[in-house]
């Protein structure tokens, strides 16, 4: 059972929750700016910009929040002064993917040394508290080594990231084009499909009710995950092309192998009341794995290596289709059930608490989602047919992080009405007021 002092204050993990969906919307903003140009190729500045708005702003920002939260919970260690620590990672991390992103945009090495110093201060906070509590975790359960391979491949993605950064920053020597393919395979094979394996192993069962993972899975498939990407990093590096792309490969098929045994699950759900988040695993669980099978297949097939729209598939299946799907989803379990944990722990006998449904109503989510599912069939008809799409799968981008911001910001609107209402009632500590 959770109990209240465990937990961090709600506007610690919170603050990375209202912002994140804000570069979404900044993401879509670019788009509609650029232009078809903007998918001209990966490597347009307004490509990369656009793609580190996503995976620093939106996805690391709420994958972070999401673990200072989670944490006490799942590993039963608590993260020290979490209300510093919160502010010391997001304060660094949203100025920092601002800063990176229009470094893109302008070029200028200035720039590049800003969101350098801010995103290594940023990570860096969240690499030491993160790993400090999980290093102590006291029970080793499947998550706790999930989350453990995830963290040492966020290490090495902000270390990759931070050497590229030096190339544009500082003019480091060094071979960019290989190793933006690592720092790529590190940030959405290591960091983000392990962080949602983790997570998945966990939620899924618990929140859509469905048989757990099988146990040599929970416990095998990150480690190995990770050892492979490890070799697969060397040989690439190496210049091993052959044993590269078979290493690539098998790396392709476990991703796929965590897809499909979650889509299994999925369908073995014991609750027959829909649940509006569904879609959201379903969703992103598919575009896991058409992502994988395509990374399979390509390097295999001239046709496919050849094609410029292969890229951009191969970028926005993983980003748009597999980490913001599930990321939208479980941003809407957590956040109604923290509003309402805290009103219940602090206003428990004195006034009424609203459900979760009523602080986040299930029609909300399914009208945000419907957009989310237009912008990610758009952008990827935008990358096959550009001149057409791109405005309207622009539109659509921006319209979905909008839309998930004001969901998010509804609750925390509830949330402080109904405090301040329950806590006019009745005289309290100031303890209790300074939690909230
Ligand atoms: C400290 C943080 C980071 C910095 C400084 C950084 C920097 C960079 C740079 C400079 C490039 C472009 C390389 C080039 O033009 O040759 C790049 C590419 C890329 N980064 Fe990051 N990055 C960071 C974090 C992340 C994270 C957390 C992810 C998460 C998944 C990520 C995903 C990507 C992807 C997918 C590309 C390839 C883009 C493409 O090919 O179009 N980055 N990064």
């Amino acid at each position: 059972m959770l109990s209240f002092d465990q937990v961090p204050p709600l506007a610690a993990p919170l603050r990375f929750f209202v912002t994140a969906p804000l570069f979404i919307a900044l993401a879509g903003l670019l788009a509609v700016i650029d232009g078809p140009a903007i998918l001209a190729s990966r490597w347009t500045p307004a490509a990369l910009a656009a793609t580190h708005l996503l995976t620093v702003g939106f996805m690391a920002q709420v994958m972070l929040g999401a673990l200072l939260q989670m944490l006490p919970v799942v590993v039963g260690v608590v993260v020290p002064r979490p209300r510093l620590t919160a502010a010391l990672i997001h304060i660094p991390l949203t100025l920092g993917a601002l800063a990176l992103a229009a470094a893109f945009l302008n070029g200028n090495p200035i720039w590049f040394q800003g969101a350098l110093g801010l995103l290594g201060l940023g990570f860096g906070a969240a690499l030491i508290a993160v790993h400090l509590a999980l290093w102590r975790a006291p029970v080793v359960s499947g998550t706790v080594i999930a989350l453990r391979c995830a963290l040492g491949a966020l290490m090495v993605t902000v270390g990759l990231g931070l050497s590229l950064g030096g190339f544009f920053g500082w003019g480091f020597t060094l071979p960019v084009v290989v190793v933006t393919h690592l720092h790529t395979a590190w940030g959405l094979v290591g960091w983000t499909t392990l962080l949602v394996a983790g997570v998945a192993y966990q939620v899924v069962p618990m929140f859509q009710i469905t048989p757990p993972y099988p146990s040599a899975f929970v416990r095998g498939f990150a480690p190995l995950m990770a050892v492979l990407l490890a070799a697969w990093s060397a040989l690439a590096f190496g210049g091993w092309e052959m044993a590269a792309r078979l290493t690539g490969a098998v790396l392709a098929l476990g991703v796929a192998l965590f897809a499909v045994t979650t889509l299994r699950l999925l369908t073995q759900r014991r609750r027959k009341i829909g649940d509006p988040t569904l879609a959201c695993w379903r969703t992103s669980m598919a575009s896991l794995l058409t992502g994988a099978l395509l990374w399979l297949l390509t390097p295999w097939s001239q046709t496919l290596a050849r094609a410029p729209q292969v890229e951009w598939l191969l970028g926005i299946l993983p980003i748009f289709g597999f980490a913001v799907a599930v990321i939208n989803g479980m941003l809407y379990k957590i956040v109604p059930f923290l509003a309402w944990f805290h009103l219940q722990a602090q206003l428990l006998g004195r006034a009424k608490v609203p459900t979760m449904k009523q602080l986040l109503p299930d029609a909300a989510i399914r009208r945000q989602f419907w957009v989310y599912l237009a912008a990610l069939l758009l952008l990827l008809a935008a990358a096959v047919h550009p001149p057409v799409f791109t405005y309207p799968a622009a539109l659509a981008l921006g319209g979905t992080g909008v839309w998930l911001g004001v969901n998010l910001m509804g609750v925390w609107w509830i949330y402080r009405r109904v405090l301040q209402d329950g806590l006019a009632v009745a005289p309290v500590t100031d303890n209790e007021v300074m939690r909230g």
